[in-house]
């Protein structure tokens, strides 16, 4: 076992997205028609065993059982003009689509979620998580032939997005950019300036995005002294048009303020807690584009809500195994990494990330005997990566002993993969949100 001290997320490790990254709607098949004339028996035995468990005598109907679950959970992408590629916000809307509706909340693959919030590992602020009676309301009803119900005539709102309270800082790109063809995925870099008076710590963040069709992910980053900042300007000279070219990495040294996937709009960081912007110091802002869904020129915003000091100076730290070799042909290849802690830190949030061929990612942490879970991942998908917070944040100490075990399925492989930033290469990472605690 190697003794690392943990490592303080920068740059070149940050949030990545292998060369295959689609947008998340990109990837929906626009015709709908392939959901709603799917095979309803593939879901039928999972349905009718949830259903022998807790079905209402009558059973449950559209609009007295289920419209209230889909305005709560779903609807707020699947609408019209929302995110997702199709609508289940009338009964017209979602009748066509009840058997595929009750395998998603089976499977748990809908509402998107990486992490286990069911009680075994931890659950999270605000997590998008069926209850175990919701999904047997929803697969008994489809299996019943998704009856309608007695019309009730009530509308239902989905619960309106979370906004940001206070706006203290709007950093902005510097210019519009438009992704450039031929690369597919699109990484630019741009310098930005907050230019702050003096130090501030950021609470909470909303991304607006210029153009969400061509946007997959940004992430904000600190750069902390001039000669790094020096160091950026110098590659944004060396490039035509605003920004640089980074692929996988700000490419200088830089540290994590800001990271937001396909649907993740935004948040606020837990109560005390905050990340540093340093005192009249620049950052970088790396957009990923997507060109396969359009070059439109993009221009964008994240909103800023600051405090002049916080409790807990928070950082984003990682544990990883960058070690990993997947022999290809496999279901289930598994990797797994340590490492020990140096200090005492209380741990309030995680962002699990592996690439396309991830399927399971786990991280404990021991103390001597005792084992403590901080993620699990049961079913990983790329598109739904963002910052997770704990309800109940947890603690580690020094000489705990971190692991984080992978999960790979390799199948569609017939080459060894590696660890690396480019589409056909893998990662194992748990990004965690901590404060030092002494
Ligand atoms: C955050 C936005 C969002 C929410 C919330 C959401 N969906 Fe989806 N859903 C999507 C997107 C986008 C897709 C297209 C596939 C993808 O990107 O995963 C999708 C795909 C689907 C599919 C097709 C999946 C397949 O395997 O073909 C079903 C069915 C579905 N959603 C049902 C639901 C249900 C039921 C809920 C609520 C319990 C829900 N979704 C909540 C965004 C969302």
């Amino acid at each position: 076992m190697r003794r690392l001290p943990i490592a303080i997320v920068a740059g070149h490790v940050g949030l990545t997205c292998a060369g295959s990254c689609a947008g998340a709607s990109s990837d929906a098949p626009s015709d709908t028609s392939t959901y709603a004339s799917s095979d309803t028996s593939a879901y039928a035995a999972d349905a009718s065993t949830l259903a022998s468990s807790g079905a209402p005598p009558e059973g449950p109907t559209y609009y007295r059982d289920i419209a209230p679950i889909l305005a709560a959970r779903c609807t707020e992408c699947h609408r019209s003009g929302g995110i997702a590629p199709f609508a289940i916000s009338t009964y017209e809307e979602a009748a066509p689509f009840a058997a595929l509706i009750a395998r998603t909340a089976v499977e748990r693959s809908m509402p998107p979620f990486n992490l286990d919030n069911g009680g075994g590992c931890n659950t999270y602020v605000g997590a998008p998580w069926l209850s175990e009676a919701d999904i047997a309301t929803l697969a008994t009803w489809a299996q019943a032939g998704a009856p309608a119900g007695e019309i009730t005539g009530e509308t239902l709102e989905s619960p309106t997005a979370w906004r940001l309270d206070r706006v203290d800082l709007t950093i902005s790109m510097p210019a519009p950019y438009a992704p450039t063809q031929p690369i597919i995925d699109d990484y630019r870099c741009f310098i930005v300036e907050p230019d702050l008076p003096q130090d501030a710590f950021v609470t909470a963040f909303e991304v607006r995005l210029g153009r969400p069709d061509v946007v997959h992910h940004l992430t904000l980053y600190a750069l902390d002294s001039a000669e790094d900042e020096q160091a950026a300007a110098d590659l944004d000279a060396a490039e035509e048009g605003p920004g640089y070219t980074c692929f996988g990495d700000t490419i200088v040294p830089s540290r994590w303020l800001v990271g937001s996937g396909p649907s993740d709009r935004g948040g606020d960081l837990p109560a005390g807690t905050g990340l540093r912007i340093g005192a009249g110091r620049k950052a970088v802002l790396q957009m990923h584009y997507n060109w396969q869904n359009g070059t439109a020129p993009d221009r964008t915003v994240i909103d800023l809500k600051l405090e002049p000091v916080v409790e807990h100076e928070a950082v984003i730290a990682r544990i990883a195994d960058t070690k990993l070799e997947l022999p290809p042909g496999l279901p289930a290849v598994t990797e797994s990494n340590e490492m020990t802690m140096d200090a005492d830190y209380t741990v309030w949030g995680v962002w699990p990330h592996m690439h396309n061929l991830g399927k399971q990612l786990r991280v404990t942490a021991n103390h001597g005997a005792s084992e403590s879970c901080l993620a699990q991942v049961n079913r990983y998908q790329f598109h739904w990566q963002r910052f997770a917070f704990y309800e109940q944040p947890l603690h580690v100490l020094a000489g705990d002993t971190l692991q984080i075990t992978c999960t790979y399925d390799t199948t569609s492989r017939d080459t060894t993969t590696r660890w690396g930033f480019g589409t056909d290469d893998e990662m194992c990472i748990g990004f965690f949100y901590i404060t030092r605690n002494g």
